[in-house]
């Protein structure tokens, strides 16, 4: 048990870190968060499954081996990962070893082992949070983000002896972990587990499920998505659960990380710029119009899209709004993959209007920095956000946001009204319904407020300004982590 003067011990386990395996959010914050808890004086360390990515170019320490149900010996690797968090890693190649993504292969097809391969590292996860753990570190915490963890606070309720503390982070609702209910018993739970009081859910067993039953605290990524999930229209079929352990669960906001996403020193950027010389964004719009076939143009707002492309973010509506949002006029320049119906559109979209509209197909770090700071606005009409990164980068850059009202998007984005300007809070456009009418009305104060000089002005520099960075979230959690443990002492 940590005292102020021994660091608190944290084992955050998730399936994705930037840079080097990521799909999405969780990856950044897997990075960022750790760090900023460490900074904060928290003993933290991350574990993860040893994929190729993590195990090429990277030194890598076997701590530790342990015999565990049907896998046979499972290895526990050490090792340092970029940035300066150490990282544990599960090394067993017949789950891990293959190329593709972390849940699907090369063609987009889930690998067929995701439950072995996440309910692995959940069992890991719980073994080294318990008394039982081969290794001479033990946490205080165990923190489990998404479902891929789901199953730890299960198995290590079920451990006997001392163990961690347990909290479940959230980062998205729609994503279960849903597999047959037996699947819990050849993961190494036992029969009493099977139950609604379990991980039970529909009949079949939810990893995330699990999670939110037994972890001591849920969290999830903002103040309104918490109180989201648990209504029916955004509760995901969780929702009961959810309202039941109200108590149990808070919504800690994101940040993002301040040094990958800084435009005074970002190498992705054609020119670097700040609060006090906002006008060299200028050069990266040019860079961006030309890198993607634009017309060159300072004047023309240029509207960017940096996402998966999902029913969850909304993007159908820019498409039914295309052809107005073009004739104010503007340019539209898309960056991302997903949804093969969504990618082919837009591809659509842009060979019908060459030189006004350009889609990347494909994951480009690079590109998505240079197009937050080389766009003049950024529309991110997710359906539903749990928290969401590319608003807050985007307000940082000096690139105001059109967003929907809902989850993390609600509690990052100032709406732009004369009140809001005259109070120096304005950072965006806010639409509260969900329809092609009420995004384009946003969309068109947003390039209505573009031309106007001095109001845009006020609006970039109240997002650059605005402190998105992790120090206030990380002092909560770790103000959890406290209180969590003070209660399993009592
Ligand atoms: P989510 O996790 O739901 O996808 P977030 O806004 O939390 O949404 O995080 C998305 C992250 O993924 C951001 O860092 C964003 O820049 C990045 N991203 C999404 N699509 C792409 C892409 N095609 N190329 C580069 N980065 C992308
Ligand atoms: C998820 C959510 C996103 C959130 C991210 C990190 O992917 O969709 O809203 O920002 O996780 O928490």
């Amino acid at each position: 048990m940590s005292t102020s003067a021994v660091p608190l011990k944290v084992l955050f386990v998730t399936s994705e870190i930037f840079p080097l395996v990521k799909t999405g959010g969780l990856a950044d914050v897997s990075a960022a968060l750790p760090a900023a808890l460490r900074a904060l004086g928290a003993d933290v360390r991350v574990l993860l499954p040893a994929y190729p990515a993590l195990l090429k170019g990277t030194a890598v320490k076997w701590v530790a081996a342990h015999g565990l149900f049907e896998f046979g010996e499972v290895r526990v690797l050490s090792a340092n990962l970029p940035g300066d968090v150490p990282a544990l890693l599960v090394d067993y190649p017949p789950l891990y070893q293959r190329e593709g993504g972390p849940y699907q292969d090369r063609h987009g097809h889930d690998w067929h082992d995701n439950a072995l391969r996440f309910g692995l590292l959940s069992r890991v996860a719980a073994l080294l949070a318990s008394g039982q753990s081969p290794l001479s570190w033990r946490p205080d915490v165990l923190h489990c983000n998404d479902w891929q963890a789901g199953l730890a606070p299960a198995h290590l309720h079920y451990l006997p002896g001392p163990k961690a503390v347990t909290v479940m982070t959230v980062h998205n609702l729609a994503y279960q972990g849903v597999f047959p209910l037996d699947t819990a018993l050849k993961l190494g739970l036992p029969p009493a587990s099977l139950g609604m009081d379990g991980v039970e859910y529909y009949g079949e067993m939810s990893f995330l499920k699990a999670g939110l039953h037994y972890a001591d605290q849920i969290t999830t990524v903002s103040p309104t998505y918490a109180e989201e999930i648990q209504t029916d229209h955004l509760g995901f079929g969780m929702q009961g659960l959810l309202r039941q352990r109200k108590a149990r669960l808070a919504g800690i906001l994101n940040g993002i990380d301040c040094h990958a996403w800084n435009p005074e020193a970002d190498p992705h950027l054609a020119a670097p710029y700040g609060l006090k010389d906002l006008k060299a964004k200028g050069e990266n719009k040019r860079a961006l119009q030309e890198r993607m076939g634009l017309e060159v143009d300072p004047k023309v707002p240029l509207l960017a899209v940096i996402s998966r492309l999902t029913h969850q973010k909304g993007q159908d509506l820019i498409l039914a709004a295309a052809r107005e949002l073009l004739a104010m006029p503007a340019q539209l320049v898309l960056l991302g993959s997903g949804d093969k119906h969504l990618e082919q559109a837009f591809l659509g979209l842009a060979s019908a209007h060459p030189g006004q509209v350009a889609a990347h197909i494909g994951y480009n770090e690079g590109l998505a920095h240079l197009a937050e700071a080389g766009a003049d606005i950024f529309l991110m009409p997710s359906r539903f956000e749990p928290c969401g990164l590319n608003q807050m980068y985007s307000m940082h850059y000096g690139t105001p946001p059109v967003v929907f009202a809902t989850g993390g998007l609600a509690d990052t984005v100032v709406d732009c009204t004369p009140a809001t300007l005259a109070a120096g809070t304005a950072t965006g456009f806010v639409f509260d319904a969900m329809s092609e009418e009420a995004f384009l009305a946003a969309a068109r104060r947003a390039v209505t407020a573009f031309q106007d000089k001095k109001t845009w002005k006020q609006l970039q520099e109240n997002g650059m300004k605005a402190d998105f960075s992790w120090e206030h979230s990380g002092a909560r959690y770790l103000d959890l982590y406290r209180r969590l443990l003070a209660e399993q002492e009592r």
